[in-house]
């Protein structure tokens, strides 16, 4: 049996939640930036601090050991990510990072020996931000994806990841490669209105939308404000404003769990008195079903088209990165619902709209997560919030299922 000591988790929460605060109560620390080594530094010396062998692999991701008293046997690997969204909140990610650290204490304080090693993991580039392949340490380490692609991956600056890594003196030796586990769990907040809305407390994920992001790239040609007939122009902007009011219905067009977002968006040459001659935006489209994905994609494509042949314009839309949808392991999930019920937590099996590393780790081992409810299911935003009587309740569950995991 482990509790979770509500006090110092709350402790460690405020105290990572001070490293790339903002003015308004949020987090903004990309990956493989100064804060996100300020982050990442505190972890190490918190796994020191447990006694933990810390290794860091070439894709700059983080874990620590515990031992259990089977040396031969697989470990249970827990955790999840430190980075942030720009001016996201501080529980995406963290949370789950913190309660899997409180979890080792834990076992430390009551002096319990589990048969199997517990791993847990601090995973580089969840949120695909600032380098657009999302979920890239999990990916690599699930062999998902190359590790040279991943660290020749560039950021607006042109900085590439394998430069940043080395920057903030996380460019590991270890390699980034699968090894043998016997389950992974995460602990994450819903990040959606379900378990508020049907008064439930704990969601047990089965899996993951299939999502897949596109940029496109309008050209047109530049002209003056003034003297240029609306017929004659070619104008980037009112081709990219006629494509993302399309893009933006296609959902309903498709079906119930489907959504679509430009999240990104930038034009030029960008002067008040200047017809634009650019634009260039971001589209993120998910469902549960990996066809109704498809789909969105060839509509977004045709859409762009369409837009582009009514305002005289040229574009090209390039495929940045896609998930197919995840079903996470039953045997993870029953486990998890077998403690949810002996604690006596109202729960509910559900799926996730949002992407997260677990998605990757299924792939190599058996795998599945758990969702403590999100105030009015806001997040990536500074007003993110979970009650943290919540935090301490689904922390506590997954203190209990990692240590049935770990004594299977
Ligand atoms: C990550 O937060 C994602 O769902 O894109
Ligand atoms: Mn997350
Ligand atoms: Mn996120």
């Amino acid at each position: 049996m482990v509790t979770i000591d509500r006090e110092r988790f709350r402790e460690s929460f405020e105290n990572y939640s001070r490293i790339g605060a903002t003015a308004n109560g949020g987090l903004h620390r990309l990956t493989l930036t100064e804060a996100d080594k300020r982050a990442r530094d505190t972890f190490v010396d918190d796994l020191e601090a447990l006694g933990l062998d810390v290794r860091i692999d070439r894709i700059g991701n983080i874990f620590g050991r515990r031992d259990g008293t089977d040396p031969t046997a697989d470990p249970v690997l827990i955790g999840s990510h430190l980075d942030s969204q720009p001016y996201g909140g501080r529980f995406d990610g963290q949370l789950g990072v913190l309660a899997s650290l409180e979890t080792l204490r834990g076992l430390d304080d009551e002096g319990v020996e589990t048969e199997r090693p517990i791993e847990i993991v601090n995973w580089t580039n969840e949120e695909g931000s600032r380098f657009q392949n999302a979920l890239l340490g999990s990916s690599v380490f699930a062999g998902n994806t190359e590790l040279e692609t991943a660290l020749g991956l560039t950021d607006d600056e042109g900085t590439t990841v394998e430069e940043a890594l080395g920057e903030i003196g996380y460019d590991g030796d270890h390699p980034a490669g699968p090894s043998d586990i016997h389950a992974h769990i995460e602990l994450h907040i819903e990040q959606g209105p379900s378990l508020e809305a049907h008064g439930n407390t704990l969601g047990i994920v089965e899996g993951v939308y299939g999502m897949s992001w596109l940029r496109a790239t309008i050209t047109g040609d530049s002209d003056h404000a003034g003297p240029t007939p609306m017929h004659t122009r070619s104008d980037a902007m009112a081709t990219a404003a006629d494509a993302v009011s399309e893009i933006n219905r296609l959902p309903n067009r498709l079906s119930a769990d489907a959504v679509s977002t430009v999240g990104e968006f930038t034009i030029g040459p960008g002067s008040i008195n200047v017809v634009p001659d650019t634009a260039e935006f971001t589209v993120d489209v998910r469902s549960d079903d990996d066809s109704v994905v498809a789909e969105a994609v060839t509509r977004v494509k045709q859409e762009v088209e369409h837009a582009c042949s009514r305002h005289s314009t040229t574009a090209s839309v390039e495929d940045v990165w896609s998930i197919e949808s995840t079903a996470f392991d039953d045997s993870v999930c029953d486990v998890i619902e077998s403690v949810a019920d002996d604690q006596g937590i109202a729960h509910e099996r559900m799926p996730s709209g949002a992407a997260h590393d677990a998605k990757h780790l299924n792939d190599i081992a058996p795998t599945a997560m758990l969702f403590a409810p999100s105030v009015d299911g806001k997040t990536h935003n500074e007003a993110e919030l979970t009650e943290w009587d919540d935090c301490v309740r689904t922390a506590n569950c997954y203190a209990a299922v990692t240590v049935e995991l770990a004594t299977q």
